[in-house]
């Protein structure tokens, strides 16, 4: 779907179809959230909200991301695949491929020869000149990025098999459908490769922390089919043919949870999540209940 517009009005209707239980008019405010949300994804120069970081580096990455996420790039050899998703500009993809990484991944350093490739996934396109002229010193195709559309939209056979799966406050924060991302993930996962995320503000795995902001609920909640609290980490773990570690960042202001998921064997299957909750933000607010 690469209109825009379209975009938005599939939004819409998905957004109307999901909160036909909400009380009157609930509908209409999820629509009028989901249309801020992409005023977002639009937003350019000064209309960038200060919170919306398009800019990350690797080293913000690595920092963010689970330990074993730097060791999982320094491992790829020039056949694999890392795909980042809700990359914004691209910078972690194009600070890969700079001789810094080899110098600080020395070991492995001939085999990685000119790396894997590195794929992008952004809604609205946001390459800067730094894109295009690293994209044009590198071989064919080493590096793409792909826009206008969210990873649900494209299929396994368009994107092929991936060993990296990054997603750094993008789509993993920003969607509306957590298990259907979740699915779309899994199947792009080559066995035994590793999806590295991150959360702000959710309950951790220890479950003793309490939302950042006084007043606020945490920034993604998952209610069990009784309304009791079901911890993302959990969710995570409760989905089968993967291993999952979750570690809490608890410096970061607000704190992350940060999660690594290795698809071990084929048959995943994602407990199903129904979208109960959606304000718009640099991430979004949402609530998420499991299905049955
Ligand atoms: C806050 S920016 C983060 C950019 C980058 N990861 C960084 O840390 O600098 C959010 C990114 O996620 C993307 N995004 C949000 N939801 C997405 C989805 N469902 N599929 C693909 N990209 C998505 C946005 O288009 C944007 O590129």
């Amino acid at each position: 779907m690469k209109n825009p517009g379209a975009c938005l009005l599939a939004l819409l209707i998905f957004g109307a179809a999901t909160w036909t239980r909400a009380a009157d008019g609930g509908s209409v405010a999820l629509a009028a959230e989901l249309a801020k949300q992409e005023a977002i994804y639009k937003s350019r120069g000064e209309q960038v909200p200060e919170g919306y970081v398009i800019d990350r580096s690797l080293l913000s990455y690595t920092q963010a991301l689970p330990g074993e996420f730097d060791h999982a790039l320094g491992r790829l050899r020039p056949g694999d695949r890392w795909l980042d998703v809700g990359a914004g500009r691209g910078q972690a993809i194009l600070d890969y491929y700079t001789p810094k990484f080899d110098m600080l991944h020395f070991e492995g350093r001939d085999e990685r020869g000119s790396k894997a490739q590195g794929v992008a996934i952004s809604i609205e396109d946001r390459r800067t000149a730094d894109w295009h002229e690293k994209a044009a010193l590198l071989p064919p195709a080493k590096i793409q990025y792909l826009a206008s559309r969210r990873l649900r939209e494209y299929s396994r056979e368009e994107l092929g098999k991936f060993q990296v799966i990054t997603d750094v406050v993008g789509g993993f924060s920003y969607t509306t459908d957590l298990s259907l991302f979740m699915d779309k993930v899994l199947a792009l996962l080559d066995l035994n490769g590793g999806f590295f995320t991150v959360l702000a503000d959710v309950r951790t795995q220890e479950g003793t922390n309490q939302p950042h902001y006084e007043g606020s609920p945490f920034l993604t909640t998952i209610a069990g089919v009784d309304g009791s609290e079901v911890k993302v980490c959990a969710w995570l773990k409760s989905i089968s043919c993967v291993k999952v570690t979750c570690e809490t960042k608890a410096n970061w202001r607000p704190p992350i949870e940060a999660f690594h998921v290795q698809k071990i064997c084929h048959q995943v299957a994602v407990p199903a999540l129904t979208s109960v909750h959606f304000e718009a933000g640099t991430p979004p607010e949402r609530g998420f209940k499991l299905a049955q």
